[in-house]
């Protein structure tokens, strides 16, 4: 799915046809195809059929709220110094990628002020039969296996 204009260019061309349906994992409106979507369709032209986020999944999995955690993504991207400050009790909830995965990030949680103890949950392959959860601190998750597409849950002490 890396290449969107020729996903849009091959929707354009099926849709002269017929219907069609655009299935991707997780919700389709949280770091998805749905902005491309948009983009090049009127939104009055398709309906959107939501689905479980790995985040929504991620804080089920870990029996937390998540009404007060700050969602973030590191897929492709990297949030601001100023999105990633350390505040006590502060929860961060993070989708990573090959560059920014359990590894580097935590390091750079750390490097930003949070403190090496506060706890971080790795979850990967969420809703897979080899789903792993690691619950870790900070400082230990820089020696555990790295995971690259997975969600990290910070809490800060
Ligand atoms: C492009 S984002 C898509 C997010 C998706 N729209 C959602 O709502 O879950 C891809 C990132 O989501 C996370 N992710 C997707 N599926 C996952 C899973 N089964 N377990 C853990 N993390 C997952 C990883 O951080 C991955 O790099």
């Amino acid at each position: 799915m890396g290449d969107i204009p020729a996903v849009m260019t091959a929707l354009h061309e099926h849709l002269k046809k017929h219907d069609v349906v655009v299935m991707v994992s997780g919700d389709p409106g949280y770091y998805s195809l749905l902005d491309a979507i948009r983009r090049e369709f009127p939104p009055e032209s398709f309906s959107v059929i939501p689905g479980i986020s790995a985040v929504q999944f991620a804080f089920a999995r870990l029996a937390l709220p998540w009404h007060d955690a700050d969602l973030l993504s590191f897929h492709g991207r990297r949030p601001d110094d100023e999105e990633l400050t350390y505040r006590p009790r502060r929860i961060l909830g993070m989708l990573t990628d090959t560059k920014y995965n359990s590894q580097t990030i935590s390091e750079l949680l750390m490097r930003l002020g949070w403190p090496p103890d506060s706890i971080v949950a790795v979850c990967a392959r969420l809703s897979y039969a080899d789903e792993k959860i690691l619950r870790t601190t900070l400082q230990k998750a820089l020696t555990e296996e790295k995971e690259t597409h997975c969600v990290m849950v910070v809490t800060g002490l």
